[in-house]
């Protein structure tokens, strides 16, 4: 299979080079690897951590029981299809967005949040703490309903984001070099058809030509840019700039920040006029929904508007994907009165 065999020869070289063991690796070396491949330095002030790896875990000072748990959130962040059904209802693994298992910068490294958080959301108006931070992309970005609160796979899912913080102080003061998808400067304008164009000629080739990517058996080869197996509308790289910033830094996989910030922000805006499952805020009617959420959110995205090419006005369906409901009752307002 071709498209298996180039994901393999391209994905090789970038994440070994930056997934070195964090002992063996200083952090001017981890820096240069970064550079060389387009990402921008660390300016003066920002804070720099090399995230230890699983063969770090091995050697590391820890209660044998801990790096069991530990072993186990690492396997759920990377095969999050074992959960199919139960907790994920699309095609991705967490590490579908959060690329080198969730250790590369600029493709949101995840263990920030281990640091940063308990702190307020404004996305859910509340102080979120690092649990409820991952339920949200369980809700969201894999169309699917978090495990328990203090159930025994989110405590280990948890456990592996504190792993990959090993280190760090809380709540840091300095900006965390490589964090979220930075975008590029927008451009004047975004269109449809040259991000078409550009989608068919540099990502179609393993995502399809229907944004529907790859699954052979219950493995997920390449994920779905769009349509029922993708994230729903509510997930974070739904908003224009958020996905214009994961293409640049990430995409075609293997060949970061090879695209202008024209092609990866025209591509983030023909995806954004895609179909994907309903956003689990959906009141039942799109323009409400889009009123209930524009301010802070879907001013973002296409969401509720009408796409230029057949009139289609986005997000208006009550399609879930193959998810059998549109809310998990676990998300809740907190109000601590
Ligand atoms: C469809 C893409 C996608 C998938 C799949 C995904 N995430 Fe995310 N995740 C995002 C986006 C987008 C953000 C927000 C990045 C930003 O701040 O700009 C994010 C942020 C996070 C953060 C906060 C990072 C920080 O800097 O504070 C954590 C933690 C996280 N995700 C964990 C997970 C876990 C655990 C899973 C699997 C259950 C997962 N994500 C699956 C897209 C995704
Ligand atoms: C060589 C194969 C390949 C090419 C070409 C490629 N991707 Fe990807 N892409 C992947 C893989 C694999 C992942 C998931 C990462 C992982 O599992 O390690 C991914 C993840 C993604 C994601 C996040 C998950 C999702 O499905 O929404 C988006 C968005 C994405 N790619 C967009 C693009 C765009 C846009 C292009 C073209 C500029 C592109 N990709 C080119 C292989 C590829």
């Amino acid at each position: 299979m071709i498209r298996t065999l180039s994901y393999a020869a391209l994905s090789g070289t970038l994440l070994l080079s930056v997934n070195a063991s964090a002992k063996d690796t200083t952090t001017q070396q981890y820096i240069d690897t970064l550079t060389e491949l387009g990402y921008p330095a660390p300016k003066g002030n920002e804070l720099v951590h090399i995230p230890p790896t699983m063969e770090d875990l091995e050697s590391a000072k820890l209660h044998p029981e801990l790096k069991r748990v530990i072993r186990r959130g690492y396997d759920l962040f990377t095969n999050t299809q074992q959960l199919r059904g139960e907790n994920v209802f699309n095609n991705m693994n967490c590490s579908s967005c959060h690329l080198g298992e969730g250790r590369m910068p600029f493709s949101a490294p995840v263990w920030p949040a281990a640091v940063t958080l308990p702190n307020f959301r404004g996305k859910n108006d509340h102080v979120n703490n690092l649990e409820e931070r991952i339920a949200g992309c369980f809700t969201y970005s894999m169309n699917g309903k978090p495990p328990e609160y203090g159930s025994d796979n989110m405590l280990a899912i948890s456990a592996y984001h504190q792993w990959l913080a090993k280190g760090v102080a809380m709540y840091p003061e300095k900006p965390i070099y490589g964090r979220g998808f930075p975008a590029p400067d927008r451009p004047e304008e975004l269109s449809y058809a040259r991000g078409e164009a550009a989608f068919e000629e540099k990502c179609s080739v393993c995502h399809g030509n229907d944004g529907e990517g790859l699954r052979v058996g219950n493995e997920t080869v390449f994920p779905a840019t769009w349509g029922d197996m993708s994230n729903n509308w509510g997930a974070g790289i739904v908003r224009i700039f958020t996905a214009a910033g994961f293409i640049k830094n990430n995409m075609p996989l293997g060949q970061p920040n090879s695209l202008s910030d024209q092609e990866s922000w025209d591509i983030a805006y023909y995806m954004s006029n895609q179909e994907r499952p309903q956003d689990p805020r959906y009141t039942g009617d799109v323009a409400e929904t889009l009123k209930n959420t524009e301010a802070r959110f879907h001013k973002h995205s296409m969401y509720g508007q009408t796409r230029e090419t057949d009139g289609h006005v986005l997000g208006d369906h009550s399609n879930t994907g193959e998810k059998p409901f549109l809310k998990p009752d676990s998300i809740r307002s907190r109000t601590f009165e």
